[in-house]
């Protein structure tokens, strides 16, 4: 049977659901997939099957969200340790190393995932590739608005030989740039090859004095859930 990918979405969030206890500090991620986890949550915490939940978003959409459901809210300042963030990913490589942040956010998502004890990535399998950057399709670098184009061209000769290409993400709906959480703009890197080893290619990228923060989510995932067709399989670290 082929399932809506909406549907695997659901499968993947509502599995990682089942690793919240009660009394957690919990990360909510943000996105098409973690919208189901954080829905799911307020229902078992409404349910009192889940008590004592404090939850951390992951961006102002999942706060608001996550209001709308009645959880009770923290940040990393009052709780600097999070028990268990759930998420999802835009790319997973078969090391677990994410992409994350084509949805518009990764500052906050990389703060409060990097605080988690454990970090539970939710996926329908057409996130799975072979190499960070394989999907063909955006990393998202978060750069200050400060001569930013300056900072995309540094980008790019960064990734030169990977055929690296920077472009400044755009609100369809006003043809203006996009706005971050943090108010910084989101420069999109594509990529016709590989980029080799995403550790060196990371702190690269964050030596460039403009950089905020990159999309790529190295060595931090705990567990991976993926939905797909063939049912729910659970990649450990
Ligand atoms: C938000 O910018 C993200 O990092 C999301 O976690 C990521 O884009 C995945 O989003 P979907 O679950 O909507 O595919």
């Amino acid at each position: 049977i082929k399932m809506a990918q909406d549907e695997l979405k659901k499968i993947a969030a509502y599995k990682a659901v089942e690793f919240i206890k009660s009394g957690m500090v919990v990360g909510l991620g943000t996105g098409s997939t973690a919208k189901h986890a954080v829905d799911r949550i307020g229902e078992l915490i409404q349910q009192g099957v889940l008590t004592d939940i404090v939850g951390i978003p992951t961006s102002k959409k999942t706060h608001e969200q996550a209001l709308s459901v009645h959880i009770p809210l923290s940040d990393l300042d009052t709780h600097p340790v999070v028990d268990l963030a759930i998420d999802g990913a835009d790319e997973v490589d078969p090391d677990l190393n994410l992409v994350k942040g084509r949805g518009g956010s990764l500052l906050r998502e990389k703060m409060i995932e990097f605080a988690s004890k454990k970090f539970v990535v939710i996926v329908d399998e057409t996130k799975l590739v072979d190499y960070i950057g394989g999907s063909g399709l955006a990393m998202p670098v978060e750069v200050v608005p400060f001569c930013w184009k300056f900072t995309a061209h540094k980008l790019e000769l960064l990734f030169k030989e990977s055929g690296c290409v920077a472009k400044l993400r755009i609100c369809p709906e006003t043809g203006d740039p996009f706005v971050t959480d943090n108010s910084n703009y989101t420069i999109d890197l594509f990529f016709k090859k590989s980029i080799g080893d995403l550790k060196a290619a990371g702190d690269a990228i964050l030596r460039l004095p403009g950089v905020v923060e990159h999309g790529m989510f190295i060595d931090m995932a705990t567990a991976v859930i993926v939905a797909g067709d063939g049912g729910v399989t659970v990649k450990n670290k």
